[in-house]
């Protein structure tokens, strides 16, 4: 039996996760939270493919790519939640279950964090959990994919 495949998505400066202004961003490195993410997935029945980038055209490309051969997306688009028009029309393009994640709570800090175009185009938004969120969204996604609901 072919799992459904998610996409786990990570954007700009997530790969410095760790040594990245720990006070905000928590000790966990991406690779903790690959691993959160496999194992998360294997008990929901769901294979990932997890990837990071600090460019927004290879963001874009990855997202596109997923039309056709992914169930659903899960994504932390970074800086690029705050500023791109052009990855919400690719997840738009794409319309698959999608779940924003962000490990802060973007809404406790600079008001240029409040405003996201990814939140716009997305089922749901996790932020402020650290990396749980990634878990919870997750989880989120297969209930969507059983429920063959995409809001
Ligand atoms: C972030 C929040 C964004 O505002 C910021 O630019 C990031 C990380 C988060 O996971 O909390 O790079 O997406």
């Amino acid at each position: 039996m072919t799992l459904p495949l998610i996409a786990v998505l990570n954007g700009p400066n997530l790969n410095m996760l760790g040594l990245r202004e720990p006070g905000i961003y928590g000790s966990a490195t991406l690779d903790d939270i690959e691993a959160l993410c496999a194992e998360t997935a294997e008990e929901l029945n769901l294979a990932i493919d997890f990837r990071q980038t600090n460019a927004e055209a290879e963001l874009i490309s990855w997202v596109q790519e997923c039309r056709g051969r992914a169930a659903g997306i899960v994504i932390n688009p970074a800086g690029y939640s705050h500023t791109s028009v052009a990855l919400m029309d690719a997840l738009s393009a794409v319309a698959l279950p999608t779940v924003e994640v962000h490990l802060s709570n973007i809404h406790r800090r600079e008001a240029f964090r409040h405003h996201s175009y990814v939140s716009r185009v997305a089922s749901g938004v996790i932020c402020g959990l650290g990396p749980a969120g990634y878990a919870l969204a997750l989880r989120a996604i297969a209930g969507l994919i059983a429920a063959d609901e995409t809001p």
